[in-house]
């Protein structure tokens, strides 16, 4: 089309642009002239913008900003744009209509610098420490869109994440950060600038991190005996500040206690059952829990239960203790002193009589205390049959021989055998029997009524049954002289029951 411009212009007898408007570029608010001026022309010159024409009148009437200046009789016919807005962005033509001339088509950019950038939650952001926040920067109206730079206290921040949305002219930049405590007070910059606001615009935030309670639970003093009193300090710091305290023990909340320190007298509980603090501000809280190195001696915490077994079978007993500082324990037979166990179990392998007994379980808690338990192991197995081999008696006087049988299940019956006679209760002729039932067994007397030398010959069988079996003693009965002082009566056996009898 120039070319057929150019054939225009000759035939109107070489009327020519002298100055053609430029593409420019304008920050908004400026004013800016599109030159044009035409040599060798005198009719009506119009400009355009975007193809749509400005009307003929050199003060463009409509266009409140938009006037020509020049004079046109030097074919000046400039068109002036006071104080430059987005809208006048546009492509500007100058046309010599009746002449058939048109200029370049001059773009006019329009560049609008970035407002005050705003960060979502200024001034002062409060934050949660260790916790991911995005510190988000927003620059809108801009033209073109804003660069965006971070600081923290005056250094540039690399790790922020840049987005813009052209149409809207809006620039975001996010500054992803995990305040620790120590960034509390930081200063955080957000500058924003582009070609029509190079120096920039910049707003400013403070961060204020918050955090739930650090909250230190301390014992005072750190060991105490059982009965003292200690004191336990909860000493907290927080952002924003504390609301309030808790305190429980075990779980279970102590409501009397809602200050900083609490002071309590501690039993062995204190030992096993943790106190615990909480502390809590708008931000969250704190639970710490410490025990109490409470000092007692042994308490049992599971008692032995008694056994009855049968004879070849296995038997153990348990017994718990606690204490503080630890306990030593030790299971011993009564009536000795070998330890027959340190642990908790004390394990017996295929059970004899011999076994059957008191086993006691000793707990010592070194410097505090000691303290025991007794337990009986009782072993079924026959009979256990005990007599003293010898016994005594005066001639023609009463008699009596005595046989004890021992051992669990007791007997079933207890049987004298001598000479021809057979005797398990009752009485026969001279002899009698007599059976007494005592914590030491079942004691049975043959007595006679009168003795007889022949009585001094004689071997007496004393047997017993249970279900396990029989058990029996033998024994002879020796002639005392009538007139003594002294008992010759073996000690081993006894004596106070012969005694009361005689
Ligand atoms: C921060 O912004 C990034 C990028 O958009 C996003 O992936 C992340 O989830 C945001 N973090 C938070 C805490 O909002
Ligand atoms: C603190 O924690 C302990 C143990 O986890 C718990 O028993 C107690 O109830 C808690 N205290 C509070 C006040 O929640
Ligand atoms: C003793 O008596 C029992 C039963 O009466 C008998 O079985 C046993 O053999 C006797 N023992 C002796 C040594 O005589």
């Amino acid at each position: 089309s120039h070319g057929t411009d150019r054939g225009r212009c000759l035939v109107s007898q070489a009327a020519y642009f002298s100055q053609q408007p430029q593409d420019q570029v304008v920050v908004s608010g400026q004013s800016v002239t599109l030159p044009c001026v035409i040599v060798g022309y005198r009719g009506m010159v119009q400009w355009t913008k975007d193809g749509l024409a400005l009307g003929g009148e050199r003060d463009l009437p409509g266009w409140t900003r938009y006037s020509l200046m020049g004079d046109p009789l030097s074919g000046e016919h400039s068109l002036l744009i006071d104080s430059a807005e987005l809208a006048d962005d546009a492509v500007y033509e100058c046309q010599a209509t009746q002449a058939g001339l048109r200029s370049h088509r001059a773009k006019l950019t329009v560049l609008v610098p970035p407002t005050d950038p705003v960060v979502d939650g200024g001034p002062v952001i409060r934050v949660k420490a260790h916790t991911p926040y995005n510190l988000t920067c927003r620059a809108s109206g801009a033209k073109p869109a804003a660069e965006i730079t971070w600081y923290r206290d005056g250094e540039v921040m690399e790790t922020a994440i840049y987005s813009k949305d052209g149409k809207r002219e809006l620039a975001v930049s996010m500054l992803p950060v995990i305040p620790e405590d120590k960034d509390s007070g930081r200063t955080y910059t957000c500058r924003v600038l582009n070609p029509a606001a190079p120096a920039g615009r910049q707003t400013s935030v403070t961060i204020n991190v918050q955090h739930p309670p650090s909250v230190t639970l301390s014992v005072q003093p750190q060991t105490v005996m059982e009965g003292a009193k200690v004191l336990f300090i909860c000493s907290a710091s927080a952002n924003p500040e504390i609301t309030g305290y808790r305190w429980s023990k075990g779980g279970v909340p102590i409501s009397e206690a809602n200050g900083d320190s609490l002071e309590v007298t501690v039993d062995h509980s204190y030992f096993t059952d943790p106190v615990s603090c909480e502390v809590s501000n708008s931000v969250g809280s704190t639970n710490v829990s410490t025990l109490v190195d409470v000092q007692f001696g042994p308490r049992l915490l599971s008692e032995p239960m008694p056994m009855k077994v049968d004879i070849g079978m296995d038997a153990a007993f348990t017994c718990t203790w606690t204490g503080n500082p630890p306990l030593t324990l030790a299971w011993t037979k009564q009536g000795s002193s070998v330890v027959l166990s340190n642990g908790n179990t004390l394990q017996l392998k295929a059970v004899t009589q011999e076994d059957a007994g008191t086993y006691t379980c000793k707990a010592i808690v070194p410097r505090i205390g000691v303290a025991e338990r007794d337990v009986t192991l009782t072993v079924n197995g026959p009979p256990i049959t005990t007599a003293d081999a010898t016994q005594h008696a005066v001639k023609h006087s009463k008699g009596k021989l005595e046989c004890l049988v021992g051992s669990s299940p007791p007997p079933d019956k207890i049987v004298w055998t001598f000479g021809d006679i057979t005797l398990s209760s009752g009485s026969s002729g001279r002899f009698s029997v007599q059976t007494v039932t005592s914590d030491h067994g079942v004691l049975s007397s043959l007595v006679l009524s009168e003795t007889l030398a022949q009585d001094f010959q004689l071997r007496y069988n004393c047997t017993a049954w249970n279900r396990f079996g029989t058990g029996t003693a033998l024994i002879t009965l020796k002639e005392q002289g009538r007139i003594l002082t002294v008992s010759p009566s073996s000690p081993t056996k006894t004596s106070p029951r012969e005694g009361g009898q005689l």
